[in-house]
């Protein structure tokens, strides 16, 4: 089949990297994974999920590990019962380890709290009380659009406590993505701050909570954390933080649910307009979360310093700075800002600061820390750190290698983990201490995980070919379905290989000869941009809904810090194509998407066009755009209706530049 059409140009490098790095002998040793744990899962894939959930304490055991018969609605650890919340917190507390750190919070100007499991059993507590004095209850939904707080941390698992759901809403997002998030949740709470630090500025929060819940119905009550004292409008819903929270009990009896009782809604693009709320639930989540963080990070709780500077409006936040570290009884970081502020080697700092042992980023800031320059880091002890992590999308060789030899001092095992909002948890991996790796390959799925690389027809490629990325058997972290919308659901990840059952996940991968898994970018509409899924039609819908434009295409183009970056070609309309293409007119369409969905979804660059290449259909070609705005000479032009469109574009750009 032809090459999925992904971020291209890393691409072509990334597929000669043929250097390996077996794990140190002194790792591997002491490591939590064994290559016997394939072999395990192999003989008795159910059996090993089950010693996996034992981790777990569960009120009530399973009866069967997994029902599939309503496929693709899954089912695991039935008649299983626990409370997620017990098991991240109450239970360390009981097992004597309530003086064990859970948390060092790392302010963005420098404050910093230390929060031990005695403190978060108390504080998870308070908030509990107080959502069950607002009203909230088993099944009800509650919008977090928070920064790095605790508070973000003690909400979400005052939620799992009490068997609300939780819908954690990105800080970055505007208030019309937070208002179509609360109304397809039908959001009882929102909770948020005043105002967020960031790059050493208090920027206002709550004024977009504001704007939002004057079009939400089902929001009575907004609760306010007073973060950045920034003065604020006060409406009848709103509480302080402060005022409903501190006063309550630290005393919280948790309820205990079904295993696959609602855990939390958290809204990822797709490739249609609007975004698609990913269901979770309890028992099956919960237990590869805290599985993969143990066996991927080698997590030895009582000595290990893990730090995830993932936002906890991703996924990733929710899996790898809540869910799996807190059910391990780990120790984190939780760092409130940008690597930046005040300067370049805040990461490195804290590292340093901490003795942080397990690091876990994405390329793009990686990427990132390359530009600013090895100079930086080597100004710090950073030789506590012993694995690392990479997240989001493909890391190129190069980032890889200069991750290992500047941040990991050339020894550190890197795992490159494959997994998405949908699959819950880390599903393609090395895994530390076993696995030789390889710079740029996620390599092969974890144990009691299956995954395949298959043509169009549901065929295995096998070694050396190319296609497209299934998941053939259930897993226990699988999403449950998408939020009000079970056909989509379906038709979203399980329609394409309908007869054979596997669940699609929308990129592209190949193998090498050695059987392991490279994976190639997304193959449907969605962008990647600094590990942010972002849909092209999404910015579409908000570039057309400006007064200025008739018509819009949107596509990712590779960049080399972001991964990809978002460049739209827009149609002006008639009396306004006159004085087009301005720095002015630009600007507010720039500024106009970030006011529909958020600063992350601001094109990197506009061009304005006569025409849009169009198959005869009426499909715009995005791949003819995306050779435009890679500067590459445009590919064929076939099953254009008017081939002569992309001279035309392409003669327009050069008039215009
Ligand atoms: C991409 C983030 C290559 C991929 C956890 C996937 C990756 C999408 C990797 C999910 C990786 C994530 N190598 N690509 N290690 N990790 N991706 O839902 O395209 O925000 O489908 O979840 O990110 O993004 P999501």
């Amino acid at each position: 089949m032809s090459q999925p059409d992904g971020p291209s140009k890393t691409l072509d490098n990334l597929l000669t990297e043929s250097r390996t790095f077996p794990p140190p002998a002194e790792f591997a040793a002491s490591a939590n994974a064994t290559s016997e744990m394939y072999d395990r899962a192999a003989a008795d894939r159910e059996g090993f999920w089950a010693d996996q959930a034992e981790h777990l304490h569960w009120d009530t055991k399973w009866e069967q590990v997994l029902d599939w018969s309503d496929a693709p609605f899954a089912k695991w650890f039935v008649g299983g019962k626990l409370n997620v919340a017990y098991n991240c917190v109450d239970r360390h507390v009981d097992d004597g380890n309530g003086d064990r750190v859970a948390i060092h919070w790392e302010g963005e100007p420098g404050d910093s709290r230390e929060i031990t499991y005695a403190e978060l059993q108390r504080e998870v507590s308070r908030t509990a009380n107080a959502l069950a004095s607002l009203g909230v209850g088993a099944g009800d939904r509650v919008a977090i659009y928070l920064p790095m707080l605790p508070e973000a941390v003690f909400s979400m698992l005052a939620c799992a406590r009490l068997g609300a759901l939780h819908s954690v809403v990105f800080g970055g997002f505007s208030s019309e993505a937070l208002r179509a998030r609360i109304n397809d949740a039908e959001a009882k709470v929102v909770i948020t701050c005043d105002g967020q630090y960031r790059r050493g500025k208090a920027a206002p929060l709550k004024a977009n909570v504001d704007e939002a819940v004057q079009h939400t119905p089902s929001v009575e009550h907004v609760l306010v954390v007073k973060r950045t004292a920034t003065d604020v409008q006060w409406n009848e819903r709103d509480k302080w933080w402060h005022d409903v929270v501190e006063p309550q009990s630290d005393q919280h009896t948790p309820e205990v649910f079904d295993s696959e009782h609602p855990l939390f809604i958290l809204y990822t693009s797709g490739t249609t307009g609007s975004p698609k709320g990913i269901l979770h639930t309890s028992g099956g989540y919960l237990t590869q979360a805290a599985y993969t963080h143990r066996n991927v990070f080698d997590l030895k709780p009582e000595s290990d310093v893990y730090w995830c500077t993932a936002d906890i409006g991703w996924v990733t936040g929710h899996t790898y700075i809540v869910y799996g570290p807190l059910a391990n009884g780990s120790s984190q970081v939780i760092y409130e800002g940008t690597p930046n502020s005040p300067h370049e080697g805040r990461h490195w700092e804290i590292v340093q600061k901490y003795g942080v042992t397990l690091y876990y980023t994405a390329p793009t800031t990686i990427r990132t820390f390359m530009k600013w320059g090895a100079e930086i880091p080597a100004k710090y002890d950073l030789s506590s750190l012993r694995v690392l992590g990479s997240v989001g999308e493909p890391i190129n060789p190069e980032a890889w290698i200069w991750y290992r030899d500047n941040i990991g001092g050339g020894k550190a095992p890197i795992v490159d983990t494959w997994w998405q909002t949908e699959t819950g948890a880390i599903m393609i991996s090395p895994l530390p201490g076993v696995t030789a790796t390889k710079p740029g390959s996620a390599q092969v799925a974890l144990p009691g995980i299956s995954a395949k690389v298959v043509d169009e027809t549901g065929e295995d490629v096998g070694p050396g070919g190319g296609g497209l990325l299934v998941l053939d058997k259930p897993w226990p972290a699988m999403l449950r379905g998408i939020w009000g919308d079970d056909q989509r659901f379906k038709d979203t990840y399980w329609s394409k290989f309908a007869d054979l059952g596997y669940y699609f996940a929308g990129d592209g991968a190949k193998y090498d000869e050695d059987g392991d898994v490279w994976l190639l970018g997304r193959v449907d509409d969605v962008m990647n941009v600094s590990g942010h899924r972002i849909s092209t039609t999404e910015v579409e819908s908000a570039l057309v809904s400006h007064p200025t434009v008739a018509e819009a295409a949107v596509v990712g183009a590779s960049d080399p810090t972001t991964g990809q970056g978002i460049v739209a070609f827009v149609i002006l309309r008639g009396n306004a194509a006159d004085g087009s293409g301005g720095e002015a007119a630009l600007k507010a369409l720039r500024d106009h998407v970030s006011h529909e969905i958020g600063p992350i979804a601001k094109p990197r660059q506009i061009m304005v066009v006569q025409e849009l290449p169009k198959t005869r259909s009426g499909k715009i070609m995005r791949r003819l755009l995306r050779d435009v705005a890679e500067n590459r000479e445009v590919g064929d032009v076939s099953t254009l209706a008017d081939s002569s469109v992309m001279d035309l574009i392409s003669k327009g750009l050069n008039k215009s530049s």
